[in-house]
């Protein structure tokens, strides 16, 4: 016979076998018994150049078409082998279960139950409010006039219908009094808008908490003994709490309120711009005209409201540098919380 005769033989005697294959390692030895150095076609590939010059060619053809076929064989058969091996470890029923990854709170909310614990604890009841206001709610009744600046287009967000995004949780003071008869101790958390300009402390979106507590014996003194029992349960035994005067067209007198930085103890450092103190939010003495505008007799009722910066008590907490970081959704971000 031909050697270009027996080489085809060869070849399609190893490509029936290849069917028979049932793992990698039978399909390897297969491999070497026809393909290897000492394999039945290499064999006989070898003796192509043994033959007369003229019979080469013929036979030259059909080893190296024989012997491409049989390789790409062998390599379309690894492949599907491997994939089914793979399958079947993966349907390994003693493998122990992949545990899907599980969702958490995003940073603020964990910060704002946080927050709502601990006033609750102090008797505070938890209220809500539209994030869509009024203008009315949202400046007139809190005693801001027309002509304030923060009613600007520039500050706020408007819509349609003279209705705005509001630009604080205070509105919500509002709501709650028009409603209900002291005595009053709540607390609303939510979302702001205003029209800032977005940088590492001021975001478009960010979030307050409100707190309200009216009654007929209620002093400045009940203020900061609240504000600072929740700044110990927030950051530990040994934080301060400073009030500086401020102004607030909703309370008289007003104050703007600090923690003692958590990073340097106090000392100075980057992160309070070595003041030693982080301002919170402000809050104050809730004004009589505030009362008059709610039908509440300024004559029997007295209380305090504050205010608070969620993102900056989360950052503040958690030694976070750039306020944009809530809002990007980056998992590396989110998963350390
Ligand atoms: C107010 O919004 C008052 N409603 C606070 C208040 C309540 C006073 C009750 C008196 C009584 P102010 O505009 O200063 O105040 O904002 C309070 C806090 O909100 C700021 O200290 C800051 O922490 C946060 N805040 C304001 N604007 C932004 C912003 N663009 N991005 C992130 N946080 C902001
Ligand atoms: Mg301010």
């Amino acid at each position: 016979m031909e050697l270009a005769e027996r080489i085809r033989q060869v070849a399609e005697e190893a490509e029936r076998m290849l069917g028979t294959c049932e793992d990698l390692e039978e399909l390897e030895a297969l491999r070497v018994r026809y393909l290897g150095r000492k394999g039945a076609l290499t064999l006989l590939l070898r003796e192509i150049g043994k033959l007369p010059p003229e019979e080469r060619p013929i036979a030259g053809r059909a080893g190296s078409e024989a012997k491409e076929k049989l390789e790409g064989l062998f390599r379309e058969c690894r492949e599907v082998l491997r994939r089914t091996q793979a399958r079947k470890e993966a349907l390994d029923v003693t493998l122990p279960g992949r545990r899907p990854p599980l969702g958490k709170r995003h940073p603020l909310t964990q910060i704002m139950d946080e927050i709502v614990d601990i006033f609750r604890g102090m008797g505070f009841e938890v209220v809500e409010g539209p994030e869509i206001e009024t203008e009315y709610h949202n400046f007139d009744a809190l005693n801001t006039p027309p002509d304030h600046p923060a009613r600007d287009l520039h500050d706020t967000f408007y819509v349609e219908g003279g209705r705005l995004l509001r630009t604080h949780t205070s509105p919500v003071q509002i709501r709650v009094m028009e409603s209900r008869r002291p005595p009053l101790r709540v607390l609303s958390p939510g979302r702001c808008y205003r029209n800032d300009t977005p940088d590492a402390t001021h975001s478009p979106i960010f979030h307050q908490v409100e707190g309200l507590y009216v009654d007929r014996d209620v002093s400045f003194a009940d203020l900061k003994g609240v504000i600072a029992t929740f700044a110990r349960q927030m950051f530990g035994p040994d934080v301060k709490v400073r009030f500086r005067p401020d102004f607030f067209p909703f309370t008289e007198p007003s104050a703007e309120y600090s923690f003692s930085c958590v990073f340097c103890g106090g000392k100075g450092c980057r992160v309070c711009k070595y003041t030693g103190w982080i301002e919170i939010s402000g809050a104050g003495m809730v004004d009589p005209e505030v009362f008059k505008n709610v039908g509440y007799d300024p004559e029997e009722y007295i209380g305090f409201a504050f205010g608070m910066g969620v993102e900056r008590l989360a950052m503040l907490k958690y030694g976070i540098t750039d306020i944009r970081l809530f809002l990007e959704n980056d998992l590396r971000f989110l998963e350390q919380f």
